[in-house]
């Protein structure tokens, strides 16, 4: 801590191997409009990533991913905190996502239960919303 957000391209083999490991989609990272970042501990360690895809105020969350010997010791939060302010930074209002195992998680950094049909046409179309989440997975959206 504290923690910083260093922009990494879509190709980063260590980006897919993390996403691989917690069960995260990796099958569009190759086609991805997003924009992936590493997190990055105060000795520049990486501890993380994430992936944000804009269309205009409206924003995908995806790829969140802590590596598993550093979870638990905030930087999850503070992931995503930085995430939400780099949308806001670029216009979004809106921040969505899809999660299978950590809705609670999501709820604690304000994100609320939302109907996956209530996702607007551009954030229904991304590839995580259309193919490749379950139906299963919890749609969360939060207000910026
Ligand atoms: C979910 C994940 C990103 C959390 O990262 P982390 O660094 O361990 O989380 P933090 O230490 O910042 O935890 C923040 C808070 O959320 C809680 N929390 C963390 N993971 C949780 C989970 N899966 N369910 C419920 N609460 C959780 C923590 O207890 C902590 O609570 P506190 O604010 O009372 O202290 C991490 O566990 C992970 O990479 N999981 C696998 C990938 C994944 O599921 N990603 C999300 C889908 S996009």
């Amino acid at each position: 801590m504290p923690e910083h957000l260093v922009p990494t391209s879509h190709s980063d083999p260590a980006l897919a191997a993390a996403l691989a490991e917690a069960g995260l989609p990796t099958a569009d990272l190759a086609a991805s409009p997003a924009q992936f970042f590493r997190a990055v501990d105060d000795r520049f360690e990486t501890v993380g990533y994430a992936g944000i895809e804009l269309h205009g105020d409206e924003a995908l969350l995806r790829s969140v991913v802590i590596l598993p010997a550093r979870r638990g010791r905030g930087f999850g939060a503070d992931l995503v905190a930085a995430m939400l302010a780099a949308a806001r930074n670029h216009g979004a209002r809106r921040v969505w996502l899809l999660t299978e195992g950590a809705a609670p998680f999501f709820a604690r950094q304000g994100f609320a239960p939302a109907e996956r049909e209530q996702a607007p046409r551009a954030i229904a179309a991304t590839s995580e919303f259309a193919r490749l989440c379950p139906a299963s997975a919890a749609c969360m959206v939060h207000l910026l």
